[in-house]
């Protein structure tokens, strides 16, 4: 199969990496994610590929989102996307775990395989598994015509254009906006209100102006970066929504940079890694401003009585953090979207001050096609 990019697309244009110039495309490729498929009439949206009628929909008892690397994060954001606007129950798990536990496969689950490239292969043979046992499989990919995009029964395309970086930027912002398309989508079949439909829609109508404004602030982020770069480890935490948040950019800050991070629920920090906090051991924490803001500032103080330094990405400042990094504040549901933008920022302004190679790290291939 042919895959379509416009040639332009390969362009450097002005950019010194690929990673700065396609964290810099997220405005252009969050608007084409939702061109064409937002229906005002019925506060909801079309997509097309999906091959799943309204009845079939309904039929739904849950949905299993299965990826890899930056892909199962986003499938993170899915499942509490589905979960709160469509009130079906709704979980991620690594490809590759899945397909060597011997899953049950359940006929009134919903699977769903996301990858960027579509050819990764941990969540191609656990598409294949799944088909081999009459399940029902949706892609959410973003290579037009790649395997997983040809193996599924339908799906949601993620249109983020060529992602040429191997560190995913991009291609994650734009799959976390297709999975609230598809919830908004199975919410509106559902229970979710004419009201939510129009809110959401209003939301996500926000996002690319809304992106421009966080990278308005990369000068900030960038002295942020040179600040934080000597860490010996770097702790990511956040609550709910913040997590998956925390998860992807400790990858990022890992894959891009070398530094060592590690991601936890903020819940989990007394359980454990509390232990690693000292000052070379800086926290970033994604706290939106939600119905867990409170939670999350009494994780703040417990990381300051332990003389932890912490970084705040929030919808306002945080009297205990050393900085807070403010995004712009969308509905509750959207903030995963927007919150790891300046985190990937973090990552490369982080790569950057320590001399990295940012399109090509270390040991990483752009797409993992074996086994
Ligand atoms: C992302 O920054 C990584 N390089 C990696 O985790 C990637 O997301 C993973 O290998 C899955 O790739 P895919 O989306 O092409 O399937």
């Amino acid at each position: 199969t042919t895959v379509e990019w416009e040639a332009e697309s390969y362009d450097m244009g002005g950019h010194d990496t690929y990673m700065h110039k396609e964290i810099h495309e997220q405005v252009d490729a969050v608007d084409r994610v939702l061109r064409g498929r937002i229906d005002d009439r019925f506060s909801t949206v079309r997509l097309g590929g999906l091959n799943l009628d309204a009845r079939e929909a309904r039929g739904v008892r849950r949905v299993k989102i299965l990826g890899c690397g930056s892909a199962y994060h986003t499938g993170l954001i899915g499942a509490q996307l589905i979960e709160e606007l469509a009130r079906i129950p709704a979980d991620a798990e690594p490809a590759s775990e899945f397909r060597y536990r011997n899953p049950v496969v359940d006929p009134d689950t919903l699977y769903i395989a996301v990858s960027q490239s579509g050819e990764t292969y941990d969540t191609l043979a656990a598409v294949q598994e799944l088909k081999r046992k009459g399940a029902r499989v949706l892609g959410v990919v973003n290579v037009v015509g790649s395997a997983i995009a040809r193996e599924t029964d339908g799906g949601v395309y993620v249109h983020a254009g060529p992602e040429v970086c191997v560190v995913s930027t991009k291609c994650f912002t734009n799959t976390a906006v297709a999975f609230a398309l598809l919830a908004l989508h199975l919410g509106r079949i559902r229970d979710l209100s004419v009201a939510d439909g129009k809110r959401i829609i209003a939301g996500l109508r926000k996002l690319p102006e809304q992106i421009s404004e966080v990278l308005r602030g990369e000068e900030e982020i960038k002295k942020l970066a040179a600040e934080y770069a000597n860490a010996k480890s770097m702790m990511f935490v956040g609550r709910v929504r913040g997590y998956p948040v925390a998860r992807e950019a400790s990858l990022k800050l890992k894959e891009v940079s070398y530094v060592h991070a590690e991601a936890y629920p903020a819940s989990e920090l007394k359980h454990g890694p509390l232990a690693l906090i000292e000052p070379e051991v800086p926290t970033v924490a994604v706290l939106p401003d939600d119905d867990l803001l409170e939670k999350n500032r009494a994780t703040l103080e417990e990381i300051k009585a332990r003389s932890g330094r912490i970084l705040a990405v929030a919808h306002q400042e945080q009297e205990k953090a050393d900085h807070t990094i403010v995004v712009p504040r969308n509905e509750v549901e959207l903030d995963p979207i927007l919150m790891g933008i300046p985190l990937q920022l973090l990552a490369y302004h982080t790569a950057l001050a320590l001399g990295r190679d940012i399109d090509k790290p270390r040991n990483l291939a752009k797409s993992v096609t074996v086994e």
